[in-house]
């Protein structure tokens, strides 16, 4: 069978395949709502995950996330998805244990290239501590992979988006422009190493870092973008998120990525939605609104802690940055200057 690269048979790829988050709502909200005592976090709280009591002080959680290739080789495919979906068990303070593949796979592949998927998904599903077993395939013509995964806590230690206080600092852990990045690479444009390196890095160490530090909320940044998922926690926590554009990192080339037009449709569709919802300084240019709309692929944790211990957590992590700070709600849930 002649070699069909992965990135060809697909329109949008990674986290800049979701739906547009107007789009979303319009079908989701308003739903019946999902009646159980034992739900601690469902559909309402558009929260990372759901969280489910098991009855004894620990709680289930569990999430879903499955997307397009961004890359040709499906072993880093598989290790990018794997690191995605985990990543919404991190965010909620969990410890991942189990998953199941979700895998959309076109006949003009070859069946190797399916097990070369799975092997980058195992190999770092294992380096989260996570048992692969079972999944579900169906033929489809854009490949796609993903992972159903479940975790554990303590109920006392989870973390939901609805926390943040004034006062807070806003803690990144993970570099903003892969969407952009992506989408130059697609085009032959770009060298994406290092964001390729970034989204197979798993958020464990950004989570198991926060041990003994008191976290107020969470969530990771991917789709939506860093305005959308502020806006989240914002909107859940009931107070406004401040973002200084100069302490945000980007990856090398995400700018010119974003100056040359190399941007991912998920940009406009996010920005459309929170047009009301985040105030942005005039300074900034459209090549700035582009970095800070983008889509992002397994992106980083969004930590909001007390100043103290965003101090200690800041010290014992190299890769992370602090990006802002929690006021109270203003007019605006997100603003940025
Ligand atoms: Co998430
Ligand atoms: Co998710």
């Amino acid at each position: 069978m002649e070699e069909v690269k992965l990135t060809s048979l697909v329109r949008s790829s990674g986290c800049n395949a979701k739906l547009p988050p107007g789009d979303l709502h319009k079908a989701l909200d308003d739903l019946p709502s999902a009646e159980s005592e034992n739900l601690i976090e469902g559909f309402e709280s558009s929260d990372d995950a759901l969280v489910y009591s098991l009855g004894d002080g620990r709680v289930l959680i569990e999430t879903v996330d499955f997307f397009p290739p961004m890359v040709d080789d499906p072993f880093l495919f598989g290790q990018i998805a794997a690191a995605n979906a985990i990543s919404d068990i991190y965010a909620m303070g969990g410890r991942p244990s189990l998953a199941m593949s979700l895998m959309c796979f076109p006949s003009c592949l070859d069946i190797s290239v399916m097990r070369r998927i799975m092997e980058g998904a195992i190999a770092k599903a294992a380096e989260a501590g996570v048992v692969i077993a079972g999944g579900h395939t169906l033929s489809d013509r854009e490949p796609k992979f993903g992972l159903a995964v479940t975790g554990f806590a303590d109920e006392c230690d989870v973390w939901s988006n609805k926390g943040a206080r004034a006062g807070d600092a806003v803690i990144l852990t993970k570099k903003l422009g892969t969407g952009l990045l992506m989408t130059a690479h697609k085009a032959g444009e770009s060298d994406a190493a290092e964001a390729i390196e970034q989204m197979r890095t798993l958020n464990r160490k950004a989570a198991e870092n926060a041990a003994g530090l008191s976290v107020h909320a969470a969530t990771d940044v991917t789709g939506f973008s860093l305005m959308g998922h502020s806006f989240e926690v914002a909107k859940a926590s009931g107070v406004t998120i401040s973002i200084d554009f100069s302490s945000l990192r980007f990856l090398p080339g995400a700018e010119d990525a974003a100056r040359f037009g190399f941007v991912p449709e998920g940009r406009y569709t996010n920005e459309d939605y929170l047009a009301d919802k985040v105030s942005i300084a005039d300074v900034f240019s459209i090549t700035q609104r582009d970095m800070l709309f983008s889509p992002e692929t397994s992106g980083g944790l969004l930590l909001f802690m007390p100043p103290e211990d965003a101090d200690e957590y800041l010290k014992n992590s190299g890769f992370a940055f602090r990006i802002g700070e929690v006021i109270e709600r203003g007019k605006a849930p997100v603003t940025v200057c």
